[in-house]
């Protein structure tokens, strides 16, 4: 258990708590490249991204950002920014190749030396299980809607946690099985590019059951001060008016996106209201005896993953197909606000919104925004520099959130800025730049942004500079 970090009571205006966390994410797939190397196999998303159509200008992440030959010119980087944690994955594919049986060595020392560079320069190790790359051969079984994957998994956690269990502070199971599940196996919009949404439903419960599984695998193997974790996508959803059928909307939205995962891993249950509304789907008859006790064994924290918020109304407009039991029940509504290059509206009373519900919701268990960030068309001038203020605003409005939802009592111990690096952003490719470094992929140049260098200034001070 993580004991550490102070409580919430001494952030005093625009500065967090000493101990606060300030860290960076990205993820295998989107940044590591080198996806024929050192025996790593397929993984969903090479599959994904190599079937036409499926990912924007046919991009692939065979060489993404390359960090798989310049990771120690990343973690230098980060050492630079004053980054006190570093948030990545562990590519499955890379570490046990087809998904059973021994691990590879060679996959385990590229996460071995990284880990042993970032504690050399200070930097808290924060390992995510699963973003998303799935080897292909278990897909080729069957996938998450089949119960052995979550087995596979928990054989797999077994593998990292031996080889990384003494250096490893913070471990994360799973990162956004909504997107897993949903937009992987309803909608059909990420590998593996399934469109069957009762597959989806089971999907999203081998997930939660893998990550249960998983929770009690790194309780044996890892030191026993780790702290473990699992990040959830959470929708901040809004109903448009209190009218009921707008309030039921969104409860409905509410049940599928959020409380999917949240009722079972914190409470050991899933909701009625969920059940009821996919009983047309299925009888859930997937969830046997001892799932729940499983799915939640307790974690030290929870991570959340925030963007932008989710307004809904009663309606029949045409849902996305994700959503599977909302279909002619519940609407979105663009919220208000500028819009991202993700044409996401930018809303950080969102982030203020999910913050305080958990504190409400989850008393006891401490918060990492585990990713928040946005994409802008950034380029570098003639002079070489990347000037993006729209990132440096979004940035800094959604940190006055997370210090008014501190203040308010909300136990947050960290935040993970989306992404270090300009990445493979999944469906959009290349076309969007998430990152706080600039990455030229023709030369694979870094150049840190505008907003890197203001948000190692937030990291130096702990705090917001005055405005
Ligand atoms: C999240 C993903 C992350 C990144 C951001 C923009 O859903 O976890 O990999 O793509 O969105």
């Amino acid at each position: 258990m993580t004991t550490a970090t102070p409580r919430t009571t001494d952030v005093s205006e625009r500065t967090f708590p000493s101990g606060f966390r300030w860290g960076a994410a990205t993820a295998a797939y989107q940044i590591e490249g080198a996806a024929h190397e050192d025996g790593r196999t397929p993984s969903i998303w090479d599959t994904f991204s190599r079937t036409p159509g499926k990912v924007r200008n046919g991009d692939t992440g065979d060489i993404a950002a390359d960090h798989y030959h310049r990771m120690p010119e990343d973690v230098a980087l980060m050492a630079a920014l004053g980054l006190t944690d570093y948030r990545f994955s562990v590519s499955w594919p890379r570490v046990q190749p087809t998904g059973r049986g021994p691990a590879s060595q060679k996959g385990l020392d590229f996460y071995r030396a990284l880990v042993d560079e970032l504690l050399a320069k200070g930097i808290h190790p924060v390992l995510t299980l699963y973003h998303w790359d799935l080897p292909q051969e278990l897909e080729d079984a069957g996938g998450w809607p089949e119960r052995d994957t979550a087995h596979r998994f928990a054989e797999y956690t077994a593998l990292v946690a031996d080889a990384l269990g003494d250096r490893v502070g913070t471990w994360t199971t799973l990162n956004e099985p909504w997107c897993a599940a949903f937009l992987g196996y309803a909608e059909g919009v990420h590998a593996p590019g399934r469109t069957e949404p009762e597959a989806a439903l089971r999907a999203a419960h081998h997930l939660n059951l893998a990550h249960g599984l998983g929770v009690g695998v790194l309780r044996r193997l890892v030191q026993p001060s780790a702290e473990v974790s699992l990040t959830l996508n959470l929708a901040a959803v809004r109903p448009l008016s209190d009218g009921p059928t707008d309030v039921d909307a969104a409860r409905r939205i509410d049940a599928l996106a959020n409380r999917v995962f949240l009722d079972p891993v914190f409470h050991g249950r899933y909701p009625h209201d969920l059940r009821a509304d996919t009983a047309a789907l299925t009888d859930w008859s997937f969830v046997r005896d001892g799932d729940l006790a499983i799915i939640s064994r307790p974690v030290d924290s929870l991570g959340i993953n925030y963007y932008t918020p989710t307004v809904v109304a009663a309606g029949s407009h045409p849902l996305p197909s994700a959503w599977p039991a909302a279909q002619d029940r519940a609407m979105f509504l663009p919220a208000r606000g500028p819009r991202t290059a993700m044409d996401w509206p930018v809303d950080a009373d969102g982030l203020y919104e999910l913050l305080t519900r958990l504190r409400d919701e989850l008393p006891d268990t401490p918060l990492l925004v585990t990713e928040n960030g946005a994409a802008y068309d950034d380029y570098a001038d003639p002079h070489g520099a990347v000037h993006d203020p729209e990132r440096i605003s979004y940035l800094g409005a959604h940190l006055e959130a997370v210090h008014r939802a501190m203040a308010e009592g909300a136990d947050v111990r960290g935040y993970f800025l989306w992404s270090l690096l300009d990445n493979f952003e999944w469906a959009y490719g290349y076309s969007k730049r998430f990152g706080m470094v600039h990455v030229d992929y023709a030369s694979q140049r870094r150049t840190p942004k505008d907003s890197a260098l203001w948000y190692a200034d937030v990291v130096a001070r702990s705090g917001l500079p005055r405005s």
